[in-house]
């Protein structure tokens, strides 16, 4: 099986009997069409959207892991083992985030403080409890000096990484994710590994989710859900609501995100 555009090639070539194999040919060769038109219309989307792109940079490999590195701020963004962990620009981003998971009487769980942009937006909605927890020992005391500032008493900073704290936090009624791999077999894993880098976590997020709560997460994503990403949310979860934040200017230099818009994904309806 075939398609030729113009700029590429796709081709698939089954090589056992055994696939989609309860299907008679008919059925069977347009599923395999649809799944090669899904490729072949998945690329040429991105090649459009790299029209708007920033040409970013490359990643150094993470030497010391991002949970004992010292941290710094330079212009913006915050550095920690050579690794863009967070910037500014992604403000728009945070925000739009922080509306899905916080409001009035809701009890939000942010893992990852970094700059303390989304924390800054989830106190706007005036949670009732908001918990961070955070696995770098600086930006960990930054985040009890942010907490100190009066009208902040509804915070709770939680020391060490999620997977060694969540168990014992109990239930949210928002739940917002947004961390950096600490080495690189995360990096492997979680980041090239996945359908997204938060995929990780879903297991973790259905499981400390109120039943009427909401999850967000950084998506990478530009402008849709990859069929792989809907469908490991979907076994978590049975609600997801997209809505697109454009106007994004990560700078030529980023490396970690290239395009103008990013997916804000709010997931409910947890699979217990
Ligand atoms: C991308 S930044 C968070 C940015 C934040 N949303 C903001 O608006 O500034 C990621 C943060 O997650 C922390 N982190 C990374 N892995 C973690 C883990 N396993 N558990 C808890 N925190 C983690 C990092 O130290 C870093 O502070």
């Amino acid at each position: 099986m075939l398609r030729h555009t113009d700029k590429f090639e796709a081709s698939l070539s089954e090589i056992s009997d055994s696939l989609l194999a309860p299907l008679s040919d008919q059925p069977r060769t347009w599923l395999l069409g649809r799944a090669l038109d899904e490729f072949v219309s998945d690329l040429r989307a991105l090649d459009e959207a790299a029209e708007g792109m920033v040409s970013g940079a490359p990643r150094p490999n993470i030497v010391e892991p991002v949970d004992s590195a010292i941290p710094t701020v330079v212009d913006g963004s915050l550095l920690v083992s050579g690794q863009q962990v967070m910037q500014t620009w992604e403000t728009p981003l945070m925000q739009a985030m922080a509306e899905q998971v916080a409001g009035p009487d809701r009890s939000v769980l942010e893992i990852g403080f970094g700059l303390g942009i989304s924390a800054g937006y989830i106190q706007k909605h005036r949670p009732a409890h908001h918990t961070i927890v955070e696995a770098n020992p600086q930006v960990f005391e930054t985040a009890v000096e942010w907490s100190r500032a009066a009208g902040r008493e509804n915070t709770e900073i939680v020391f060490g990484k999620w997977q060694d704290v969540i168990g014992s936090l109990g239930r949210f009624d928002g739940i917002f994710f947004d961390t950096y791999p600490l080495d690189e077999a995360e990096f492997e894993s979680h980041f090239l590994g996945g359908s997204t880098y938060a995929e990780h976590f879903f297991p973790a997020a259905a499981e400390h989710l109120t039943e009427g709560g909401s999850f967000t997460y950084y998506s990478n994503e530009i402008d849709s859900l990859s069929r792989r990403h809907q469908r490991s949310l979907m076994s978590y979860f049975r609600s997801i609501r997209m809505r697109v934040v454009d106007g994004l200017q990560p700078p030529p230099d980023c490396s970690y995100w290239w395009a103008p818009s990013m997916v804000v994904v709010t997931v409910s309806e947890p699979r217990y």
